[in-house]
């Protein structure tokens, strides 16, 4: 959930660190630091709030030295202060240090430390990593550090730099990501590759437990034994990295624009145009024969990530009639689930480093499952913990909300779901066809849909004010209004809640009056009729129906205070086009209401602890 940097080089030290940080708030901007040697000393410049601010205190009283570490922090333990913002030091100032993770042990070992006398000055459990390479410091820094990381329980990935060594960055990490930039004449660490871009595209991914150590000219990384190891850099496409907000005022208008191309370019990466559309073989290490052996999927995922597999699971067991689970990963992770037999698990998660995800996959990996992931990025924790990875090729995306992420996650739900129903003798070639067929309109209707968006900004003028919400669908559309919900509430702080329509009648139609907005989701489908009563039951209190509607639906006028239409579709592919009207009503609302829309209140785009 947090950022963290750390540059030696001929550089402005600072220049670059701000720079890399940049590229790293959207994991966490309640407080942002950075601390360099200088002239034998540890300086540091720290502030509240969002990165702006300890730009400009850097614009004023810049910090350069010969290395230099960085952070920007989403607070886990203690709120944003500036004691508790990083980097951390230890009693004597001469260690600092910058983390991302959480300590678990960390109350006991501050005890431990306070007995021997060491000076706290914050309430974070980060601070406890200098205090104990402090205490294990007789000379050699990475013995210390490695010492530090043998009494600490929990995740962490941390940059170390002291005036004890002050040519050297030290660096490890466990269950959390950490980069090494290799650059001539320079080098870096960071918690992901966009930071480093900038100088360098050859970086290495450092495992669990081993130690990096860092000059201008040499990086050597350590084994959990202390044995040097070598590791071949990989070049990584910087093209398909980069992220600039172009003509757009804030990245997430730029994302949900952005999902007709990226919808458009996934299918030509995966339907063949032949006589008859087909699909092209998925690159995965389990065979076609196995994948068709299996009779149960358990998918399990967070927020957003998990709502594409809850709409997963209706696809699943439409088109490939094998049992579909839909779990969320913190639940999932400690509920001791039954694992066994032909069963498949699937982690879905765009950034690949979500802590409870992780978790939910070594479970499944101790019961011997095969684990299938959806991932956005390369090379992330999930990718490469899993025996299988379909990549969803989004590009980066940037703004915390996920729009074009959970719309590339559908269609490869869709393509998967088709290619293992095939697997399984379920559907023929003429069927197969006509769906492809359908698939390869949606990037046309999404672009129908953005072309009048401008009828939704009206829509979000008339509800900006309003203090709740609620979102009704059924079917493979009620993961639909969770989505909606989470959209809204995340941006705007709007309280918003997401419900299966038919449930209303069971508790929550109680709170229907007239102040409050119903965004329901009533395409034409197998359960239409029944959201039209469901309709009735929101109008006859006087909710103000907002409906999702299916282009030529006059019917729904008479129920309906607003209505948008989007372009006919099959049911199944519904949520991939209802989740554009929902993602740009979350987004004018927020707009509408001074928020910011990128970097929304407590929250950070990866949620890399649990
Ligand atoms: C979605 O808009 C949120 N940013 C959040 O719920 C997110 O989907 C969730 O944290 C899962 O992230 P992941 O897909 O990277 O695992």
């Amino acid at each position: 959930m947090c950022g963290i940097i750390g540059y030696v080089g001929p550089r402005a030290t600072d220049t670059v660190l701000l720079a890399g940080l940049w590229k790293l708030e959207y994991r966490g901007y309640d407080s942002s630091g950075i601390a360099v040697v200088s002239d034998n000393e540890i300086r540091i410049k720290k502030a509240i709030g969002k990165l702006k601010v300890l730009a400009d205190i850097l614009d004023k009283e810049p910090l350069s030295g010969s290395v230099g570490i960085g952070h920007t922090r989403w607070a886990t333990h203690g709120e944003p202060s500036p004691e508790n913002a990083h980097p951390q030091v230890d009693c004597s100032n001469t260690i600092a240090v910058v983390h991302n993770g959480i300590i678990e042990n960390y109350l006991s070992l501050k005890e431990k430390l306070i007995k021997k006398k060491h000076i706290f000055r914050s309430f974070t459990d980060s601070e406890v990593i200098p205090h104990l390479i402090e205490k294990y410091y007789t000379g050699d820094l990475v013995q210390a550090v490695r010492r530090a990381m043998d009494d600490i329980e929990g995740s962490y990935a941390f940059a170390v730099i002291s005036t004890k060594e002050p040519d050297k960055i030290i660096c490890c990490k466990k269950d959390v990501p950490l980069i090494i930039g290799i650059g001539k004449g320079e080098n870096l660490i960071s918690s992901d590759t966009l930071a480093v871009l900038g100088l360098t595209r050859k970086i290495i991914l450092l495992e669990d437990y081993e130690i990096g150590v860092l000059t201008r000219d040499k990086v050597s990384i350590f084994d959990k034994d202390g044995k040097e190891v070598e590791r071949k850099p990989s070049t990584v496409n910087g093209k398909a990295l980069t992220a600039d907000m172009g003509k757009f005022p804030h990245f997430m208008l730029k994302e949900i624009y952005e999902q007709p191309v990226v919808i458009q370019k996934n299918m030509e990466r995966m339907i063949k145009h032949e006589e008859f559309f087909s699909l092209k073989k998925f690159d995965l290490s389990i065979s076609d024969g196995e994948l068709a052996k299996i009779t149960r999927v358990i998918i399990q995922a967070c927020g957003t990530s998990w709502h594409a597999g809850y709409v997963g699971k209706y696809i699943l067991e439409k088109f490939c009639r094998v049992h579909t689970e839909i779990d969320i990963s913190s639940e999932f992770r400690y509920r001791n689930p039954v694992l066994s037999g032909e069963t498949l698990v699937m982690a879905i998660s765009q950034s690949g480093e979500t802590a409870d995800t992780i978790a939910g996959i070594r479970e499944s990996k101790l019961a011997f499952l095969r684990v299938l992931s959806l991932v956005n990025v390369m090379g992330s924790t999930i990718a490469r913990e899993s025996d299988d990875v379909i990549y969803i090729h989004a590009g980066p995306e940037i703004g915390v909300a996920s729009t074009k992420a959970y719309t590339s996650q559908l269609i490869a739900l869709h393509l998967f779901s088709l290619y293992f129903s095939k697997l399984k003798w379920l559907i023929e070639e003429e069927e197969l066809h006509s769906k492809l067929r359908e698939i390869e309109l949606i990037p046309e209707k999404m672009q129908q849909i953005l072309d009048k968006s401008n009828e939704i900004v009206e829509i979000a003028r008339k509800f900006h004010r309003a203090r709740n919400f609620i979102f009704l669908g059924r079917g493979v559309n009620y993961p639909s209004a969770l989505e909606g919900a989470l959209k809204l509430k995340e941006i705007s702080y709007i309280h918003a809640t997401g419900y299966p329509a038919g449930e209303m009648k069971h508790g929550p139609i109680a709170l229907i009056d007239e102040h409050l907005p119903v965004v329901c989701v009533s395409t034409k489908s197998s359960v239409y009729e029944k959201m039209l009563s469901n309709m009735q039951e929101v109008k006859a209190r006087r909710g103000k129906i907002i409906a999702i509607a299916t282009e030529g639906d006059k019917k729904i006028k008479e129920l309906a205070d607003e209505v948008f239409y989007i372009p006919e579709c099959p049911e199944s592919l519904s949520p991939i086009l209802v989740a554009l009207p929902l993602q740009l009503l979350a987004y004018h609302i927020a707009v509408l209401r001074g928020l910011d829309v990128d970097k929304p209140r407590n929250l950070a785009k990866s949620v890399t602890v649990e």
